[in-house]
């Protein structure tokens, strides 16, 4: 069965393609390698062993998603990964982001209805949640307003995601993402970045690695259990196994409503110091920190209630932190050997 992967070569959707395979599906990988790189294309075929589809494809173009989906008619549910996801770039250039992560979307949708597709699952994000005011945070929990144009491009596809199911012949499944982290046990493939990293465990690894003199830790002042912010980290490939639920959940028709959203992560609240200890302990790698001030836009606490997908997706998450950080920093390695790669 054929399953089209938007952003496939990116790092939650490449990890789904391998676990797509894996599971029997036949993927249809799409990216317009702004933020990928192709080689990740031979990497998910040296895990799975052989070759995948993969078309270069703009999603912004609907001409070319019309040729796309005239070129593969079996297609019968999608993935939909492809977004802006730099936070701090969405700040400074914002209508790159409303208008790449909004027009791909609704182009997306229109050609689904054209092609009369109807399952769609959706890469959303638990920034949705803003400081929530109860922990563990719900599917039922109010959405708050986004603190960067990133966060809003969310929001708002999930708004048009919700009413267009609503008013048509689509159904969508939303996965709130809480921290994905890791990479996948063989090394071959991760989360690829071009410059600075992004995120917290990319930091610990270079500085491991020795890029970085020290880890700066936001803020130590916080009213969490040890002063840094907490935060709920999820292994990659646990991430990309929900995908799988998700998509047999729709081709399966067990849909109970045509909107339906999840939370993705292992529930628990891990502070950035327990990061830092989690690291140590799993690689034996002292990590030299240094607690800054805080970072703008940064919230205290935030970790998952995962009741709904354990019972109603039948997922539930198979890694530890320490899985994720042997594989975390496994991956620096793999980088570190191929300087090319970033
Ligand atoms: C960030 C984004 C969020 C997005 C999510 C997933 C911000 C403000 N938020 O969330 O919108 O949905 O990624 O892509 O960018 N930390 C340090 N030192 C570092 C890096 C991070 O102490 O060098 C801390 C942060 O303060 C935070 C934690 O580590 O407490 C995790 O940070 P990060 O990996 O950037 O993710 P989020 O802030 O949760």
């Amino acid at each position: 069965m054929k399953i089209l992967v938007t952003g496939g070569l990116g790092y939650i959707g490449s990890h789904t393609v391998v676990e797509l395979i894996n599971a029997g599906f036949t993927p249809i990988v799409i990216d317009n390698l702004s933020e990928s790189e192709i080689e990740v294309k031979e990497r998910i075929e040296k895990i799975v062993g052989k070759p995948i589809i993969f078309e270069q494809v703009e999603m912004c173009n609907k001409n070319e998603m019309i040729q796309l989906f005239e070129k593969y008619p079996d297609i019968k549910g999608v993935i939909h990964f492809a977004a802006y996801l730099i936070v701090n770039e969405s700040v400074t250039n914002p209508l790159k982001y409303y208008h790449n992560n909004i027009i791909s979307t609704l182009n997306l949708l229109e050609v689904m209805l054209q092609f009369k597709i109807k399952p769609l699952v959706f890469s959303s994000s638990c920034t949705v949640y803003g400081n929530p005011e109860d922990l563990p945070v719900n599917e039922h929990a109010p959405i708050q307003p986004a603190v960067s144009p990133y966060g809003n491009t969310k929001k708002m596809c999930e708004d048009i995601l919700k009413d267009t199911a609503l008013a048509n012949d689509i159904e969508v499944i939303s996965l709130r993402y809480f921290n994905p982290i890791g990479a996948h046990e063989s090394s071959i493939i991760g989360e690829f970045q071009d410059g600075p990293p992004h995120h917290l465990v990319p930091y610990i690894t270079e500085t491991a690695r020795g890029l970085r003199n020290e880890l700066r830790i936001f803020g130590g002042d916080w009213n969490t259990k040890d002063g840094t912010c907490v935060r709920d980290y999820i292994h990659v490939v646990d991430v990309a196994k929900a995908h799988i639920s998700a998509v047999d959940r729709m081709i399966n028709n067990k849909i109970s409503e045509k909107f339906e959203v999840y939370n993705l992560g292992m529930g628990v609240g891990v502070s950035v110091l327990e990061m830092v200890n989690a690291f140590e302990e799993a690689t034996g790698i002292k990590i030299k920190y240094n607690i800054t001030a805080r970072r703008e836009g940064d919230v205290e606490a935030v970790y998952a209630d995962t009741t709904k997908a354990n019972q109603i997706l039948n997922w539930k998450t198979e890694k530890t932190l320490t899985d994720a950080m042997r594989d975390a920093w496994n991956w620096e390695k793999e980088l570190m050997n191929n300087s090319n790669l970033i």
